[in-house]
């Protein structure tokens, strides 16, 4: 399927492209992108022709749609940004990237892109042995964040009782399996549905999981952590964190990954528990895992070993085509990917 389609756009001769038509107020929707074509760039002297192969989707990509975060936003009219997996098929004079390897980096939604592999994130090799897929999860920035959050920020220690929301997602099913499994945590999951409830029990190996649509969070929290919450991995922000603020221990941490449940909205929602950090002496702190890009050998070297040991279940949600790539993305606020959100071009 996927030569097919490459041997169509070779033949004529264009470059598909998502574009961002305008900024999205409210719900991400279909209408903010537009479907555009190009003919396929020539890499200039120094620059290296990509085709891309594989598409991740990221939470962070709808407020990079909407204004300056850690990253300027995405300009109207240019091709949405995105983290990548491609193939190097032609080369002008490019010393560090040869012909046929596979790379990653922000190329977007789109066929091919030319680079000098300097770009926003910079070009990185995929180690040779790992698929495309596993280069955008496991070892993306979905299991680096949980590999960071969990260590560095989480400061995980066994014994302790660890809770993260989303919990059957990318970053929240590995930071999960982490603390269990390797740092040895008692671990409760929150997610949307019994589906995924069932699985980070099941498969993830939780000691237990909530369903935040069916349950009462707040009752289930104080059931489950009935020594109180040592360590939370924060994916989705809002009312949820403010139901585990009232229940920490002293000395808890919060790891601030994500608020995803705010993301569509600009009504602002602060958490009305915060005293508790004071009171229990805890501390809450975001962290950006780009800042982590000179680690992430040391990550990828760790999450491949404990893979091959069987620790840790990797779910990935794929797509195919291009031409769905909104599709795709809009899964992830509506709770409907399983796992990694990929799309296979
Ligand atoms: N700090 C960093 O460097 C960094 C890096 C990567 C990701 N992140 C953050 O990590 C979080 C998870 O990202 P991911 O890539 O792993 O995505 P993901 O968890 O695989 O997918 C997003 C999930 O969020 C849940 N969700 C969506 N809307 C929600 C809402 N209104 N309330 C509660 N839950 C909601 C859904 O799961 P349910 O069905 O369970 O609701 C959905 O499946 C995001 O907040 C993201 O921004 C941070």
């Amino acid at each position: 399927m996927q030569e097919v389609v490459h041997n169509d756009v070779m033949k004529r001769n264009v470059n598909r492209q998502w574009l961002l038509n305008s900024r999205p107020e409210g719900m991400v929707s279909e209408n903010n992108f537009r479907l555009a074509e190009s003919d396929i760039p020539k890499p200039k002297m120094g620059e290296v022709l990509v085709r891309v192969l594989w598409l991740s989707f990221d939470p962070t990509q709808r407020g990079w749609m909407a204004r300056d975060t850690y990253v300027p936003k995405i300009p109207l009219g240019e091709v949405m940004r995105s983290f990548a997996v491609g193939e190097v098929i032609e080369s002008n004079n490019n010393p560090d990237y040869n012909v046929g390897e596979l790379v990653t980096g922000l190329f977007g939604w789109q066929d091919y892109i030319a680079t000098d592999g300097k770009g926003m994130t910079g070009m990185r090799k995929v180690p040779k042995g790992i698929p495309p897929n596993l280069a955008l999860s496991l070892f993306g920035i979905t299991g680096l964040s949980a590999y960071f959050g969990v260590n560095d920020i989480g400061q995980c220690k066994s014994g302790e009782t660890f809770v993260v929301s989303a919990a059957a997602g990318a970053v929240g099913s590995i930071a999960g399996q982490v603390a269990k499994k390797i740092k040895g945590c008692r671990t409760i999951g929150i997610a949307g549905g019994k589906a995924k409830c069932d699985w980070i029990v099941k498969e993830a190996g939780f000691d237990g999981a909530i369903d935040y649509h069916s349950e009462d969070v707040g009752k289930r929290l104080s059931e489950l952590c009935p020594q109180g919450i040592d360590v939370y991995f924060d994916n989705v922000g809002g009312p949820i964190l403010d139901m585990v603020l009232e229940r920490i221990n002293l000395h808890a941490r919060i790891v601030l990954c994500g608020s995803i449940s705010r993301y569509n909205t600009n009504v602002p929602f602060g958490p009305s528990n915060y005293f508790n950090l004071t009171a229990r002496r805890a501390r809450m702190e975001g962290f950006l895992v780009l800042d982590y890009a000179q680690r992430y050998p040391e990550a990828v070297q760790a999450l491949a070993k404990w893979l091959a040991e069987d620790k840790l279940k990797q779910k990935e949600d794929i797509e195919t085509g291009l031409e769905n790539a909104p599709k795709a993305f809009m899964k992830l606020f509506k709770g409907e990917n399983f796992g990694k959100q990929l799309l296979k071009i």
